[in-house]
């Protein structure tokens, strides 16, 4: 019998991470789809030795300590999910930012080729500048209008072109902080929200980010991926499907314009960044309709769990 693969995810307690630790063990994440699988192979038992790190254990912008953690543990994969993620934060905590952000990802890309691991690290459609008119392919052009982006852009030109890049949008999981959560939280106080509709993106469902992931650790491609959930969508509308699911009217959700926002957001956001993941759907398999993926972690999350 084949040795299981050696798995190491750094930001194992983020909202991808809880979710990619849970599918690399056998356990559909919560909100997860249990038919959905890029590759179509379920996750064998043993298939994967999982280490996963949070910040506590092992602080990615130190790169002493990435490489030890790295040398002691020996694995054929990394992946890494450890970022700054506080977009409107990052415009007044650039340095910090970009430290986790560039720094961190140049150390994992350095430390994981140190050891012959393969390396998958996660990048956003904020790289991008909105202006195309159509969706991002992975050989656009960037131009990342905030902080946060900017980072993320350097900790890309820090990977070799035997790492994995996968840009990936609007990620929200049954745990951890999204805006699904405010939403629904909203929804079940009686109270109405008021979303913009000049924002466009692709919605990601952490647990079949995560599945994907999975198909990734496996084949181990290289180069950029971008990786969503099908169909493109904005604010508003995803406001307005959970009020459909939560049963409130059609008031209750209001589209307004990016400019009416108060107080207005410290970072800038692309009009439209939706991700074109026709590469990934050719190679392997198209993600669940952005519909059924908010439905599932609304489900999830359950009228009564849902704290207003
Ligand atoms: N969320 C989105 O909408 C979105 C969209 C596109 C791309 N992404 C990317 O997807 C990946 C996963 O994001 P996520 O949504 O799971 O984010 P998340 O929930 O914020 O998780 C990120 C994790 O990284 C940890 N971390 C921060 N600084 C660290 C450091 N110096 N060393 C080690 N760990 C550190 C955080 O710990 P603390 O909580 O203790 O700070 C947190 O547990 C990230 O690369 C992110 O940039 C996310």
């Amino acid at each position: 019998m084949s040795r299981a693969t050696r798995v190491f995810v750094t930001g194992a307690a983020g909202q991808v991470g809880a979710d990619l630790l849970d599918t690399l063990r056998g356990v559909t994440p919560l909100g997860g789809d249990t038919s959905f699988q890029p590759d179509a192979k379920p996750v064998g038992e043993s298939e994967f030795e999982v280490l996963g790190l949070d910040r506590h254990d092992l602080d990615v912008t130190d790169r002493d300590a990435v490489l030890r953690s790295l040398r002691a543990s020996r694995p054929d994969v990394v992946v890494h999910l450890a970022a700054y993620t506080a977009v409107d934060r990052a415009e007044e905590d650039v340095e910090r930012c970009f430290d986790v952000n560039e720094r961190g990802t140049q150390n994992l890309s350095l430390g994981a080729h140190d050891v012959g691991a393969h390396l998958i690290t996660i990048s956003t459609d904020y790289v991008f500048d909105g202006t195309k008119g159509a969706a991002y392919l992975e050989d656009d052009e960037t131009g990342p209008l905030n902080v946060y982006g900017a980072s993320k852009r350097e900790g890309e030109r820090h990977c070799v072109a035997d790492d994995t890049i996968v840009r990936t949008s609007w990620v929200m999981g049954v745990r951890g902080k999204n805006v699904v959560h405010v939403i629904a939280g909203r929804a079940a106080s009686g109270a109405t929200v008021r979303f913009v509709d000049d924002q466009m993106g692709t919605v990601t469902a952490a647990s079949d980010l995560a599945r994907s992931l999975v198909t990734l650790v496996r084949e181990r491609p290289g180069g950029l991926w971008h990786v969503a959930n099908s169909g493109a969508t904005t604010w508003y509308d995803v406001a307005a499907h959970v009020g459909t699911l939560l049963e409130r009217g059609d008031d209750f959700a209001t589209p307004i314009k990016t400019s009416e926002l108060s107080p207005t957001p410290l970072a800038s956001r692309p009009a439209r960044s939706d991700l074109d993941t026709g590469k990934f759907t050719s190679s392997f398999a198209a993600l669940p309709a952005w519909r059924d993926a908010v439905a599932r972690l609304v489900f999830e999350l359950g009228r009564d769990k849902v704290t207003p």
